[in-house]
């Protein structure tokens, strides 16, 4: 039945469907506990120094010449966009987490950057990317689907970086309810739908270290449009808006406009930092 909607539906109708039943979903979803005691306050990162780092530009131009070559440096295939990934990797240079838990790994974008700061800093840091598909299938992973010439892990051995990663696969709410491990920056990028976020922040809280980050993509301020295109994607927004109205103490970072071009001939990011306020 699932697929014989899909097969008739028009796109833009099919993802009116989906949205309006992630929104029913969202709002009968009961409310979640939200422990932010080791969650970061937005004075601990301060965006405008980091940016203008030149310690980590040097280490970013060299490091960028080698994984744009190996890699690429186009914003397509779903990963994320060549801003953001530089982002990234000034975040991770200038708050030197330990331990990093990714959701989304798709082609490896982010990982790969991540991977090659952790690297930078040689302080046995240690990214876990989880994914809820085998990312790196030589047959079924988005890199093969996608014409990429090698799959996360492989790109990561040939940019001598894969001690530093670990792949999970799975559901990430199965892996964050069952480790151990704590971390000190979560980056979320896996299933952009208002329940799975809340549900994943909910769950990313009581796994940070003392003044842990949690960063988000996608995140359209407002559900408005950021780019160009119009495109929206608005789960992410309309979590952290449920989030913040349920736990006054929790607040979202917006990082806005970077120093760099991100994608569609703007300089602006969807990623966005959850915070103490
Ligand atoms: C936007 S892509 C991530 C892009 C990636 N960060 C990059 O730069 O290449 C989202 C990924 O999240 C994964 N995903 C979706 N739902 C998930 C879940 N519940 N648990 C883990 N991964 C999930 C998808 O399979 C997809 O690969």
């Amino acid at each position: 039945m699932k697929q014989i909607v899909k097969a008739i539906l028009p796109r833009p109708a099919l993802n009116k469907a989906v949205q309006i039943k992630d929104w029913v979903y969202f709002v009968t979803l009961s409310q979640k506990d939200f422990n932010s005691a080791n969650l970061c306050s937005s004075e601990t990162i301060p965006l405008s120094d980091i940016y203008a780092d030149t310690d980590i530009t040097e280490a970013w131009e060299k490091d960028h010449k080698i994984i744009a070559k190996a890699y690429g440096d186009e914003d397509s295939f779903g990963g994320v966009n060549p801003g953001d990934r530089r982002a990234l990797y000034y975040l991770i240079m200038a708050l030197k987490p330990k331990n990093i838990l990714e959701v989304g790994t798709h082609i490896g974008a982010s990982t790969l950057h991540i991977a090659r700061a952790l690297k930078q800093l040689n302080a046995n840091g240690k990214v876990t990317s989880a994914d809820i598909i085998d990312v790196n299938h030589p047959e079924t992973g988005p890199w093969k689907q996608l014409g990429l010439k090698k799959s996360p892990k492989d790109f990561a051995t040939e940019l001598e970086c894969i001690e530093y990663i670990d792949f999970d696969i799975g559901p990430c709410l199965d892996f964050m309810n069952e480790t151990k491990q704590r971390y000190d920056f979560i980056f979320l990028d896996g299933d952009h739908t208002a329940q799975a976020v809340y549900k994943e922040v909910s769950a990313a809280l009581p796994l940070l270290n003392k003044n842990g980050v949690i960063l988000l993509h996608d995140f359209y301020p407002e559900a408005k449009p950021l780019y160009p295109d119009n495109s929206i994607i608005d789960g992410p927004f309309r979590a952290l808006e449920r989030i913040s109205k349920e736990n006054p103490a929790i607040d979202v970072l917006p990082l806005g406009e970077l120093p760099w071009p991100t994608k569609q001939g703007t300089s602006i990011t969807s990623l966005a930092l959850v915070v103490k306020r």
